[in-house]
Order: structure tokens, then sequence, then C-alpha cells
């Protein structure tokens, strides 16, 4: 990639009181650009002013959603430094949903740059009240301005960022969550695995349901046999059923989750067996009815590690380790966020300092 260019605004903005931050409502001073021109390739690499974009109401990914995105955080440990969380696996990530999208890839190394760089002009930004981070948001849209449904020969890749705290609003306090037996949120064979907008908009529609019903989010089940468990769409999910650890396994349609395969791997060096398989709502119900479901969780950069207390399905409800977050639950959330915010070592070597 060429020099990031760096033009700082005149007009910085004042920073948001660090506490009851909330979830993607804040946004920093400035925002990274890189253009993409059928034959120039990925060019002009800048940070910028914050601001509005003007495309054309013709703009492709206003019409076909040609569009990927990705999702991190930057910490800020006790030292003040600040460092990120495995951002080669969101580079990596990125890859792949612009394989599944027909959006030309950027190069993982030039996607850590950018991040850095973005991160490191508005490193003010960073929060430091405890559970706070900042958040990061790059995406990737499609700029033709055409109404032929085909690959996109221009587009933008942009990076936004802004101080956040829980997604959740009630914190690590466990969320509700309700399983879906009527939309689909994604099937093998489409963009289930891949970060993509039009994933979260088939989504919305379930999930305004759930919350009227006083769900947080809703449980997928799998589009062809709809009794298989997938995702939550804003988190991966896991659970302790008799003992074991047990969770969807990545059949496709499904996030491959970096902080799913974070847990997955300190569970497993703390003698955990993970089972990553087919689990039926049917099962999860009936280890729940049985006292067998002792914990169950979802994980995500934006969720963390977030405990579920209740699960609503059709006409059953049931209540997970008496609406309580558990001990494994616990233990990977201080651990994760203690890598994160640098109070533990990290063995693994997945922080990354600025
Ligand atoms: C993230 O966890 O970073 C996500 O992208 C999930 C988002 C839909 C809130």
């Amino acid at each position: 990639m060429e020099e990031i260019k760096i033009q700082r605004t005149d007009h910085p903005a004042a920073k948001p009181d660090a506490h009851g931050l909330g979830f993607g409502k804040v946004f920093s001073d400035h925002m990274f650009l890189l253009n993409y021109d059928k034959g120039q390739g990925w060019h002009d690499p800048r940070v910028v002013p914050y601001g509005p974009f003007t495309l054309a109401p013709s703009a492709m990914v206003f019409h076909y959603a040609q569009e990927v995105f990705e999702g991190l955080k930057a910490y800020r440990t006790a030292d003040g430094t600040v460092q990120l969380f495995r951002p080669i696996d969101n580079a990596r990530r990125l890859k792949d949903s612009c394989e599944r999208l027909c959006i030309p890839p950027i190069p993982e190394e030039d996607f850590v740059e950018a991040v850095k760089t973005l991160v490191k002009v508005d490193i003010d930004w960073v929060p430091d009240v405890p559970g706070t981070s900042l958040y990061i948001r790059p995406f990737i849209i499609a700029t033709d301005a055409s109404l032929g449904v085909h690959a996109s020969h221009s587009y933008i890749f942009c990076i936004i960022t802004g101080p956040v705290g829980a997604y959740y609003a009630a914190g690590i306090n466990p969320v509700k969550i309700y399983v879906e037996s009527d939309d689909v949120r994604a099937v093998k064979g489409g963009t289930g695995y891949t970060k993509c907008g039009g994933n979260y908009a088939a989504s919305i529609r379930a999930g305004e349901r759930a919350e009227e019903q006083g769900y947080a989010q809703v449980l997928w089940l799998d589009g062809v046999h709809r009794k298989y468990i997938e995702e939550v769409g804003s988190m991966n999910v896991m659970f302790k059923i008799d003992g074991k650890i047990v969770t969807p396994m990545l059949t496709g349609s499904v996030l491959p989750g970096i902080t799913r395969r974070s847990c997955i791997e300190l569970l497993k060096s703390w003698g955990y067996e993970v089972e990553e398989r087919l689990i039926t709502a049917q099962e999860l119900f009936d280890a729940a009815k049985a006292g067998k479901l002792d914990e169950a969780w979802g994980t995500g950069t934006a969720a963390v590690v977030s405990p579920i207390g209740e699960m609503g399905w059709e006409d059953q409800h049931v209540v997970v380790n008496g609406g309580q977050i558990g001990p494994v639950t616990q233990k990977l959330y201080d651990t994760l966020t203690g890598i994160q915010w640098g109070t533990q070592p990290d063995p693994y070597g997945w922080v990354v300092k600025l």
C-alpha cells in the first residue's frame, strides 16, 4: 500500500463521558479511506476527518448490498498504552468475506496498518474506564453507479471507530434469547459465514419480534432442517451441558467468530473437552429441563462473553443457572478481558501493541 496521508480535523469533537457509553452511538474524529478502481487496484490510503460520503443514488451498495464489514477493538491498558486483539484474524476473515461477495481483497498487512494508523491518530478516543474500549468498524462498499447485477468495478474501504461500553444494556448480566422458528438468518451455500450486511438485514424482523416479547436477541436455527442451533447474530453461542462444553460447528452458515475461537482455545487449555458439533434446540431444552444445562453464553467482539440467563422457544421457556452468570462464563470473561486490557499475561501472542 502507498504511504497513508493524514489530514487532521480542525474541529475535534468533545469526547463523551466514558461511563454509560453503550454501543455504536459515538464516533471518533477521523476515518480511514482507501479507494478501488478496476485497472488501478486499491489506491489513495488516507486518514481524513470523520464525515459523510457523497455517493450516486445508483451506487450498487444501495441496491444489491455488495458490502462486507469487520469488528475489532482497541483497549487501553493500565500503563496508558493501547493494544489490539488478534487484528490479523479480522484481516483474514475480511478476505474470506470479500471472496464470497466478489470484492477485491485488502492485503492483510495493509488492513492491520490502516487500523493501527487510524487508532494512533484518534488515540485520545480510546477510553480508560473499566469495561470500555474503542470499537473499530472496517467496511467495504460497492460504489459503481449501475443497476446491472454484477460485481462493481469500484469500491471504498473505510474504517470508523468510536468509544464503546457494553453491547447489551444489561452489561455482564445474563441476557434472554429467543429461538426463532420461522425466519432464518443464513443457509449453507449462502453468505452466513461472512460478515456482510445482508446477513444482518435478514435478521432484523425476528430481532424486532423477539424484543417485543422481552428478549434481547434471537438464537437462529439452521435454514434446512430448522432444528440445529447456529448463532445469535451478534455473537456465537456456547453451552456447558453435563460438564462438557458444546458449541455449534462451523457449517458454512455460522460466523467463524474470533472471540469464539479464542474461548475454545482458552477452554481447551483449562482441560475442558470442547465439542464443536450439531446441537438441536430440542437437546438444549431437554438438557435444561433435566437440570443438565449448567451454563450458556455468547461470544463476540462487541458482546465479549455474555451470559445467557433465559431461553424461549415457541411455548417453552427455561432459566439457565438460576439466571445467574456461571463460573465458566465468568472465568472466560475475566481471562479474555484480562488479556485484552493487559491485566493478565498473554501466552498466546494475541495482543498487538500500537
Ligand atoms: C462484532 O461483534 O464486532 C460484530 O460485528 C457484531 C455486531 C453485529 C454488533
